[in-house]
């Protein structure tokens, strides 16, 4: 029997919740000036907290919509703020939160749940699986010229710092979320980022895209360097298109900024062809690819029957150890998805099926890994053709 309690926390627990999240991280504590925005920030009735009778660990998440393979959507529990008080970890105290955020979560009706990880070795236990991988990019601003042939439409207009801060949600919006893994923003995540850019030390900037129907796509940037005479960075914080004059007007504007020698940005999409604008492709230099979004099908029935299937039929066998209920065995096909009792062609875990179930890994390349076990006839080429999308998953958004 644990020594501790889980429940919803109450509002004015909030901060403490917030404290031990922040200590848990290794950041400083708020004054009450830094609180007051912070607290604007969380979804009242979202966060829960293990007591012993201290408050000793939290998790909390905020209501979301998710973009799905095939164009549909689903409801989607965005985690975050997740900590367990130092003197008090490795005794069941995340597990205890992440079983009460999911039966909150069911109840609800959210049939899955998002988050970004700290550590890659937390998650896979309660069933997330990384769903989304992003690629960090470094452009050599002086060597890279675009290709004759990269469309030129559209204009370009700049945001400062007010206006970047006034007008993101509405541009945000204005694009379609087309890939899978795409969330949509609550208007608590919005001062979260207000924050972020007003603690910059240099002036962060937006270069609005429009086209012939109006924005198609825009870029917040700022620029610094570590020292006078290091080389100028200019650090791309959000960068969405919606066309190939968007994606390429504003990758023009980008390098028309004088005094910046190199374009960096994190987490973009796989297969962002940024490197194909260039007569060398070579002046865009992939640094590093790490896991962008990990996803929880915490309603496996639900979410196999949200999404859209090329070819099959395939049944698939999930063992599920966390959320049991989601164990067995579903038949997926052009048609949607069921519960069967017809033999499995593909046994894997829930962590797995959430890798799969975006279309971000192959299932051929996760039973090379050995995360799934193929039972039927070339039941990896068909599960690689099934879950495959026309473009990579991506979250695209940090909470
Ligand atoms: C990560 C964290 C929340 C885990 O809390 P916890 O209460 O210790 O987790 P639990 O005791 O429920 O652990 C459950 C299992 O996960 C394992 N585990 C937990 N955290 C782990 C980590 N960081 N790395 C590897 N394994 C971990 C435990 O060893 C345990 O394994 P077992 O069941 O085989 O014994 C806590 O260590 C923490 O607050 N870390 C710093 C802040 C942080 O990284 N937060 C996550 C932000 S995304």
């Amino acid at each position: 029997m644990s020594d501790f309690s889980v429940r919803l926390l109450r509002s004015e627990e909030d901060r403490a919740a917030t404290d031990v999240f922040r200590r848990a991280l290794h950041v400083k504590e708020m004054t009450d000036e830094e609180w007051s925005g912070i607290s604007a920030s969380m979804q009242p009735d979202r966060g829960f907290g293990a007591f012993d009778p201290e408050l000793i660990g939290t998790v909390r998440s905020f209501d979301s919509e998710v973009t799905l393979p095939g164009g549909g959507t689903a409801p989607l529990a965005a985690v975050s703020l997740v900590g367990v008080r130092a003197d008090r970890t490795r005794r069941g105290v995340l597990t205890a939160l992440m079983r009460a955020q999911f039966e909150d979560f069911a109840a609800r009706g959210y049939p899955a749940a998002m988050l970004h990880a700290s550590e890659g070795a937390i998650y896979g236990r309660f069933g997330y699986g990384i769903a989304a991988r992003g690629k960090s990019i470094e452009v050599d601003r002086h060597r890279a010229r675009l290709r004759p042939e990269v469309p030129a439409g559209g204009r370009i207009t700049l945001l400062d710092l007010e206006s970047t801060i006034a007008q993101w949600p509405s541009l945000f919006d204005a694009l379609p979320r087309t890939r899978p893994g795409m969330i949509a923003r609550s208007p608590h995540l919005w001062p979260g980022y207000e924050r972020e850019v007003r603690r910059a030390t240099t002036p962060t900037a937006t270069a609005v895209h429009r086209g012939p129907d109006g924005v198609d796509g825009y870029v917040t940037y700022h620029v610094e360097r570590a020292h006078f005479g290091a080389p100028a960075l200019l650090k791309i914080q959000s960068f969405h298109h919606a066309s190939p004059d968007a994606f390429a007007g504003l990758w023009r504007h980008l390098l028309s900024v004088d005094l910046v020698d190199r374009i960096t940005a994190e987490k973009r999409p796989l297969d962002e062809p940024v490197e194909l604008l260039f007569t060398d492709p070579r002046h865009a230099a992939v640094q590093k690819i790490q896991d962008e979004g990990w996803l929880r099908l915490v309603d496996v029935a639900t979410m196999l029957d949200a999404r859209t299937y090329l070819g099959g039929p395939l049944v698939i066998e999930v063992t599920d150890p966390f959320l049991d209920h989601n164990s067995g065995r579903y038949r997926l096909s052009e048609d949607g998805a069921e519960r069967t009792t017809d033999p499995a062609d593909l046994e894997l875990h829930a962590d797995t099926l959430s890798m799969l179930y975006l279309g971000g890994w192959r299932a051929s390349d996760l039973a090379i890994a050995g995360r799934v076990r193929a039972t039927g006839e070339a039941a990896l080429e068909r599960a690689d053709l099934l879950f495959s999308t026309r473009v990579n998953p991506w979250c695209g958004t940090f909470f």
